[in-house]
């Protein structure tokens, strides 16, 4: 052939600056009980939440504080939205849903009573998370209780959304002492809103 026909195939190769998924979990303060089922949402990403707190029962009874975490895959204030909880707690009872939507989930905070000695423990008693749609370091604060102090902030990436849920839960202990849940590690998968 005389003519050579040069057929210059540009790749256009862009530069992406890709994560890829992380857990995100607090330095423990409490280390009790064992690591539920870590769950994800199949569908969808978090935007709202719901906690399950027994609620102070006394200096004679035996408290336990945050039992349970809910995350809705999905607006929670939409019928039948899915959500994942890991282990469930049994005391207690479920208190407000609290919504990001349109924003979504990316990080959290957990208010935690350390170690008592012979007293009564509670270990986790609530939650702040962070969303996508609430400026700097603005938060919405879950219904639990009072008892310790706020740990360290657990955030995302900022190309991130909270998709996973796994609780660390200290269940039944007879006459011993009961806390429920001690910590929490959540998933952060790559999504931008
Ligand atoms: C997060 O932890 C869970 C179990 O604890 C694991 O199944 C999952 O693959 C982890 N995800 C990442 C991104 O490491």
């Amino acid at each position: 052939m005389n003519k050579i026909l040069c057929i210059t195939v540009i790749t256009l190769s862009s530069v992406y600056l890709t994560t890829a998924n992380i857990n995100i979990t607090s330095p423990p303060v409490t280390n009790w009980g064992v690591w539920g089922p870590f769950q994800k949402c199949g569908f969808g990403y978090v935007q709202g939440f719901q906690l399950k707190t027994e609620p102070y029962g006394g200096i004679f009874s035996d408290d336990t504080g945050l039992n349970a975490i809910k995350l809705f895959c999905g607006n929670p204030d939409s019928f039948g939205t899915p959500f994942i909880t890991s282990t469930e707690g049994d005391w207690g009872s479920w208190g407000n849903v609290y919504s990001c939507y349109p924003g979504y989930l990316n990080g959290f905070q957990l208010r935690v009573e350390e170690y008592q000695g012979s007293s009564d423990d509670t270990a986790t008693n609530n939650v702040r998370f962070f969303c996508t749609n609430l400026a700097g370091s603005n938060y919405i604060e879950g219904d639990g209780l009072g008892f310790g102090s706020w740990s360290q902030i657990q955030h995302c990436y900022s190309d991130q959304v909270i998709c996973g849920l796994q609780t660390q839960m200290e269940t039944y202990q007879g006459d011993d002492d009961d806390t429920a849940i001690n910590n929490v590690l959540m998933e952060c998968c790559d999504y931008t809103p």
